[in-house]
């Protein structure tokens, strides 16, 4: 529903989440149970979640952490690495809690350590989750130092990506946070089987935002932002009423002597108004009428999932979020740090 000034939504999913774990944990699931009914919580804690013994406990603590008046439901992953067990595949899919394999290429971002070091050597497990039906989330991006970090999805895209997809044509596969003209046009082209998820902070800026005045931490992820005319093919993309794209915000948590550093982390914190950077996003496209599919029912079809229960409403109302929020015994500073933002959850 959608009039002048509110705009209702199914209570939403986040398809791509970091909650990291303990003090850290704490200080930030609550802005995303306020606001999802579901997140797909990302595996990369230190050590990383790479059974689904880890996931129960890691899913115990994180309800936990929200509390029992909180209705949410965390959507657990495992970490694929070198030394995952197909055995593992199979307690995949016979788990009601766990949703998915994360690939990471070994050092390509934070914590990623433990990812595959070569492509080859998932190929059994490759071939499990294909014949179980488990869905495959990427991190597409190449790691060799050498290649420009901001051509490192495209090249991921047009080299592992497209071999995965083509030796293992049944496996569903999500490509995370994608940030190119190249990634949206080759998930477009794909079958069913491949979906995509979308960042707020790719919708809404670009790779000369982080020099804008000087550096700006807060916008630096990875994928790292790219070029506008990417910006514009994402938008594209969000809106175009494909059921192949869908909301996930990868907010990333990192504390802020950990950002403003002479070597800042990688990861935009979002949680807080992740709504509302989509909404001012889909706004500015003048595509509002687009952000409910995209926020609530693509994601969950394409998971096998049903819709949530209940809706939340936007207001356009320009409000400042704080500029920091308490993070264990530091501080945490969000993407939207400095500004307004022209839509507010009620
Ligand atoms: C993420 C993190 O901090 O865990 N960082 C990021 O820049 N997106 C990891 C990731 O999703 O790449
Ligand atoms: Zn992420």
């Amino acid at each position: 529903m959608q009039d002048n000034t509110t705009l209702t939504l199914g209570r939403p999913d986040d398809f791509h989440l970091h909650l990291r774990d303990g003090a850290a944990l704490s200080a930030v699931v609550a802005f995303t149970a306020r606001q999802f009914g579901r997140a797909l919580v990302m595996p990369n804690l230190k050590p990383p979640v790479t059974t689904v013994a880890i996931a129960a406990g890691y899913r115990e603590r994180i309800l936990r952490a929200v509390g029992e008046n909180a209705s949410f439901d965390p959507l657990m992953t495992l970490y694929l690495t070198d030394n995952t067990a197909t055995d593992e595949v199979a307690r995949v899919a016979d788990s009601d809690f766990v949703h998915a394999f994360k690939y990471y290429p070994a050092g390509a971002t934070t914590n990623s350590d433990s990812g595959v070091s070569a492509l080859k050597n998932v190929y059994p497990v490759l071939d499990a989750m294909q014949r179980h039906g488990v869905i495959l989330c990427v991190h597409g991006e190449v790691t060799d130092p050498t290649t420009d970090v901001f051509d490192r999805e495209a090249i991921f895209v047009e080299g592992a990506l497209q071999q995965i997809v083509r030796d293992f044509p049944a496996l569903k596969i999500v490509v995370e946070h994608i940030t190119t003209r190249e990634a949206a046009e080759f998930v477009a082209a794909m079958s069913p089987n491949i979906a995509a998820t979308i960042t707020p902070q790719h919708l809404l800026y670009n790779r000369t935002s982080i020099f804008t005045g000087g550096i700006r931490p807060h916008l630096y992820c990875l994928p790292i932002l790219k070029r506008e005319t990417h910006r514009l093919a994402l938008i594209d993309a969000a809106t175009s009423g494909s059921p192949k794209f869908f909301l996930g915000t990868d907010s990333a948590p990192h504390a802020k002597n950990a950002k403003e550093a002479c070597c800042g982390a990688a990861g935009c914190f979002t949680s807080h108004a992740a709504l509302e950077l989509y909404a001012e996003a889909f706004n500015a496209d003048d595509s509002l009428d687009k952000l409910d599919d995209f926020a609530s029912r693509f994601g969950a079809a394409f998971y096998g999932l049903p819709r949530n229960v209940g809706t939340v409403t936007l207001r356009r109302e320009s409000w400042t979020p704080p500029d920091d929020f308490a993070f264990g015994n530091e501080t945490i500073v969000p993407l939207t740090v400095g500004r307004t933002l022209p839509w507010k959850l009620l």
